[in-house]
């Protein structure tokens, strides 16, 4: 279903918790391994790869070069823009300038998570680091948004998908997200919408009316076409109000983590 070749990938991460990463690591449609052994050529990731210190700069530096205008370039992570994005530096370089390196040579960069897509907490009020999503960091420079505290891999998976089977990537709403992940509200799929018995979240501060997003459709960890296996889980469903995290500003928005 992948196609005949192995898409190079380079994941930066800037500022970020590395939980974009973690949601990565527990792809199950398909899973990591056959992912990033299979599918694609993870080239570069911090988290993930055997070298560190100069030899993993030179590694990000090399696989840039060597596969400048194919490799498919997802960051993670906000990017910290003020003073020249001295508040957020690897390797003696700032993450401002990392990005304007690498970010133009790739065939495609994808904002995986809430921060790299729209600034995330990291520029929560105040911001004194300035920091923000990749697209506004560079300028507007074009990128796939797949916004989410964390995202959902099955979406990341299936943007991929779709662009090497088709040679395109997918359609996008105004705000750079995939519209088959993001074209409903988490509400109009929920299961507490229509049920007598299970206590709609709405006076508890849910936001699924007004977000975005496919969790409520597919969930997470769902294992599809394996007998007995789980079949996922999200938020609502173990009672915990959706809090609208694909939604750009949901960090600022309410006094949501105040009352509940
Ligand atoms: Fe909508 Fe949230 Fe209520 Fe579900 S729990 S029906 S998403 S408001
Ligand atoms: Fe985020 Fe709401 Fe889904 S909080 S993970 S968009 S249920």
């Amino acid at each position: 279903a992948w196609g005949g070749t192995r898409p190079p990938i380079i994941w930066l991460q800037f500022a970020e918790c590395t939980g974009c990463t973690e949601s990565f690591l527990r792809s199950t449609n398909p899973f990591l391994d056959d992912i990033i052994f299979g599918a694609a050529s993870l080239e570069y990731h911090e988290t993930l790869m055997a070298p560190s210190g100069q030899n993993a700069t030179q590694n990000l530096l090399n696989a840039a070069a060597n596969y400048r205008g194919q490799f498919i370039c997802i960051c993670e992570g906000a990017i910290p823009t003020a003073d020249n994005g001295v508040y957020g530096m690897i390797g003696g370089k700032t993450m401002l300038q990392i990005a304007k390196d690498i970010c133009p040579k790739a065939k495609a960069v994808i904002s995986f998570g809430a921060c790299a897509s729209f600034g995330g907490v990291a520029a929560a009020n105040g911001n004194l680091t300035g920091a923000r999503g990749v697209h506004k960091a560079l300028g507007g420079y074009p990128t796939i948004n797949i916004p989410g505290c964390p995202p959902n891999p099955i979406t990341l998976v299936a943007t991929l998908t779709t662009y090497l089977l088709n040679g395109s990537f997918p359609p996008l709403d105004g705000y750079g997200r995939p519209l088959f992940a993001y074209g409903t509200t988490n509400h109009e799929n929920c299961e507490r919408k229509l049920s007598c018995s299970a206590k709609c979240l709405y006076y508890y501060g849910c936001r699924g009316r007004t977000t975005y997003n496919n969790c409520s459709l597919v969930k997470f960890n769902n294992i599809v076409n394996t007998p007995g296996s789980p079949d996922g889980c999200w938020p609502v469903q173990v009672n915990a109000p959706c809090y609208g995290c694909s939604e750009p500003r949901f960090w600022d928005r309410s006094n949501f983590f105040l009352y509940n």
